[in-house]
């Protein structure tokens, strides 16, 4: 029996994560430590909340005696570490979260982590969920690899960039068995719609206006969130101890194009006339230093663990707009109380 710490369980990836070890791995206890903030849910595990390899536990990673004895009372062999402040339109109105949940919290478990197995490290894992907006920004070509130098331009993606340089750190100095990964931008099931895909999808619903930042030009490159967790998975239990991988879709898409493309899906499945959902695009201020594009390259994943997205963006965009169209109480629940003050905050109430 193996037990597995999962952090951030209850937000987007984790849920995904901890789903598809609960179901296949009943050997392992999967205990998921969430402090469910406006991002965490558990909701988004109803599914599986009872079967008996699955705990959750509510803490803080920021907590950190609470996070010690967490450690001392569960021997944990493995730590999936996803726990994070993760949208960068928040990064840039209040940092200090930030640094706290994404860089304390991090060297809190860390520390736990080196405490517990002192050294002792056969079978153990400590695996670091990144971004691979620690890089920084491209221009019109090339791609981000391992290599590539480190360059983060937002909050949000410097206090990654910092819990990576820790993670890294941790392994040089206390050889603490340590694995990484930066993915490229997740859609699907379960998104906070504060981020663009789920954000455009409820505002098309709701006939409000669709905010595209600046002129719409910016790049992402999108991977569906189960194909992220497949990779997670391998990594997790394939990956070799002080690697990087990084993960993308191989699917680049102008913010425009993409907010165009789900107009044109909605307008079927709402059965609207074609070009109803576009007439609420609404070009409004851009983010502050906001990164041009983001494209990976994955040839580390696919020769070494042989991943590969397995899902179609045509394929996965409609069943991400019909998980949100059939989980209508699910968008209410989480656009419920301050979520409110957070759009009018945004997008001045529109
Ligand atoms: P999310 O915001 O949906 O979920 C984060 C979860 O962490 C929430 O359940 C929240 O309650 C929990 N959490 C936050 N602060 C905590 C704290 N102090 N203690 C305990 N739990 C806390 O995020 P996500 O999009 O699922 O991202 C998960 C991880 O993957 C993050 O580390 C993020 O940097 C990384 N990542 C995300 C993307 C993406 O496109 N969303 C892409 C690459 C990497
Ligand atoms: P987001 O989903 O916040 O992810 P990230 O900033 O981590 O890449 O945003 C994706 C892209 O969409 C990004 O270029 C910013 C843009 N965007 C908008 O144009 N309008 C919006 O309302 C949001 C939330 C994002």
């Amino acid at each position: 029996m193996k037990k597995i710490l999962i952090t951030g369980g209850a937000g987007f990836i984790g849920s995904h994560v901890v789903r598809r070890f609960v179901k296949n791995y009943p050997e392992y206890e999967i205990f998921n430590l969430d402090a469910l903030t406006y991002a965490g849910n558990l909701e988004n595990l109803s599914d599986i909340k009872n079967e008996p390899n699955y705990l959750f536990v509510k803490g803080d990673i920021t907590d950190q005696v609470f996070i010690d004895n967490l450690f001392k009372e569960n021997a944990f062999d493995g730590v999936i570490h996803l726990a994070a402040e993760s949208h960068v339109d928040r990064s840039i109105t209040n940092p200090m979260e930030f640094i706290m949940t994404n860089i304390v919290g991090t060297v809190n478990l860390l520390n736990a982590a080196r405490n517990l197995w002192k050294g002792n490290f056969e079978g153990k894992r400590f695996y670091h969920i990144s971004t691979d907006e620690v890089y920084g920004s491209l221009g019109d070509e090339g791609f981000f690899t391992e290599t590539t130098p480190y360059d983060p331009k937002s909050p949000y993606s410097a206090s990654k960039a910092s819990s990576d340089h820790l993670v890294r750190a941790y392994h040089n100095t206390y050889k603490l068995p340590v694995v990484l990964s930066n993915c490229s931008n997740n859609y699907g099931p379960n998104q906070f719609p504060e981020k663009l895909i789920p954000l455009i999808i409820h505002n098309i619903e709701n006939n409000k206006p669709l905010p595209v930042y600046g002129k719409g030009l910016n790049i992402r490159d999108w991977l569906y969130v189960e194909d992220h967790a497949s990779a997670i998975d391998l990594i997790f239990h394939k990956g070799t101890v002080g690697e990087t991988y990084n993960i993308g879709g191989n699917n680049e898409w102008r913010n425009i194009d993409i907010v165009k493309k789900i107009c044109s899906v909605m307008d079927r499945k709402l059965n609207r006339e074609p070009g109803t959902s576009e007439k609420l695009i609404t070009n409004v201020t851009d983010r502050a230093g906001h990164d041009l594009r983001y494209a990976i390259d994955a040839t580390k994943i696919k020769n070494e663990l042989s991943w590969e997205p397995s899902l179609q963006f045509e394929e996965g965009i409609e069943k991400t707009i019909d998980w949100y169209l059939n989980n209508k109480e699910w968008l209410n629940n989480v656009t419920s109380g301050d979520y409110q003050n957070y759009y009018k905050k945004m997008y001045g109430g529109r």
